[in-house]
Formats: C-alpha cells, sequence, structure tokens
C-alpha cells in the first residue's frame, strides 16, 4: 500500500473516532493534509472554525501567516505534511484539554509512521509538550532534539513557535520567522545523510 493509500484508510478510522467529548461539538474531524511523502511534518495545536467548516488544517488567518512563511522559504504547501494534535475543533477555540491530547495522539502516532518525516516541526507549546511535557518552548525553539519514542523509534522535533502567537506579540514573530529560516538547510543536511 502507498502512504496515500495508507492514510486514505487511516482517515476513515480518524473521522469515525468518539474517544473524547470534542467530536461531538465540532463539524469534522480534521485529519491532515499535504504530501503523503513529506520529509517534513508541520504539528499545530487543533482546528479553529474556518479549518472545521473546511476539513483541512491551517486555512484560517493563522494558516495564512505559515503560507507567507513557506513562501518565504520557498517550500510549497503541498510539498509538506500538515495536522494537528487535535483533529477535532474545540469549542470557541479554547485550548485542548490533556485528556484530549491524550486520547488523539495515537492518531497522531500512525500518520507520523505512515510518513516517517525526516523533521517534525512542533508549532507552539502543545505540540511541543505532546512529545516533550516538560520542555519549554522559551527554552528549545529552533534546535533540533532528537527523541525516541516507543512506537515509532527515533524521531527528530524542531519546536518553533506557534503563527497564532507570532501575530500577537512582535518578539515572539522574530523567533518565528528567525527559526524558520532554518527550516531549509535542515531539510538539505537530512537529505545529504
Ligand atoms: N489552525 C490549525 O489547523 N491549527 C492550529 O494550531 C491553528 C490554526
Amino acid at each position: 500500500m502507498t502512504n496515500s493509500e495508507k492514510l486514505i484508510q487511516l482517515n476513515k478510522q480518524v473521522s469515525a473516532c468518539s474517544k473524547c467529548a470534542l467530536r461531538k461539538n465540532c463539524s469534522r474531524v480534521v485529519f491532515g493534509s499535504g504530501n503523503p511523502e513529506a520529509q517534513i511534518m508541520f504539528i499545530g495545536e487543533a482546528p479553529g472554525k474556518k479549518e472545521d467548516e473546511l476539513g483541512i488544517p491551517f486555512v484560517g488567518s493563522t494558516g495564512r501567516i505559515l503560507d507567507k512563511m513557506f513562501e518565504s522559504i520557498r517550500i510549497k504547501r503541498e510539498e509538506v505534511y500538515l495536522t494537528n494534535i487535535c483533529k477535532c475543533r474545540p469549542p470557541e477555540n479554547r485550548d485542548p484539554l490533556p485528556e484530549e491530547i491524550q486520547e488523539c495522539w495515537p492518531w497522531l502516532e500512525k500518520q507520523i509512521a505512515i510518513i516517517k518525516p525526516k523533521i517534525i516541526v512542533t508549532l507552539g507549546k502543545y505540540a511541543l509538550n505532546s512529545f516533550l511535557p516538560k520542555a519549554k518552548i522559551s527554552e528549545v525553539h529552533g534546535k533540533i532534539i532528537t527523541i525516541n519514542i516507543p512506537k515509532l523509534g527515533e524521531v527528530k522535533l524542531f519546536p518553533i513557535h506557534h503563527p497564532a502567537a507570532a501575530r500577537i506579540n512582535r518578539k515572539t514573530r522574530a523567533l518565528f520567522e528567525e527559526d524558520f529560516a532554518k527550516i531549509p538547510a535542515l531539510l538539505k543536511n537530512k537529505k545529504e545523510q
């Protein structure tokens, strides 16, 4: 089976999920989008209003910031894979609860196992802390962190700030842009290995 076929199959399973209460209050599951063979995977927090309407991650105002950043490093959205730690929109865009993140984690793990990205870019503290519960984004952003996950083996994380946080704080925006600019070199290094 190709990665694309595996993801289609997994999407069907995720769309039927009702393990936590989020599914009851959202319009649809936002599984993920992009290249099933991507070298780089971006993981956000949870779908917002627009994402919930369209079923695609990062298509609202936060997604536009991300699109600008892709343009700045000459990467196309279609080349990467985008998803969230929670696949369903929390009511009123509230932060996802620990139990919601925990229930959704196995789906993310399966997506990572299929795509096997060379680098996982976590966007914001929720995505970072779902891999490394004690890590502080202010300390680890912009650094490659190699971790071992029982079901996945070695994974390379590249934590950066969340684009929504970058929108509201000028200093965070500067760090976000600085970290984003490092991505092409990381991909190049990984290709050569
Ligand atoms: N849209 C998403 O899909 N994820 C986020 O984290 C924010 C906006």
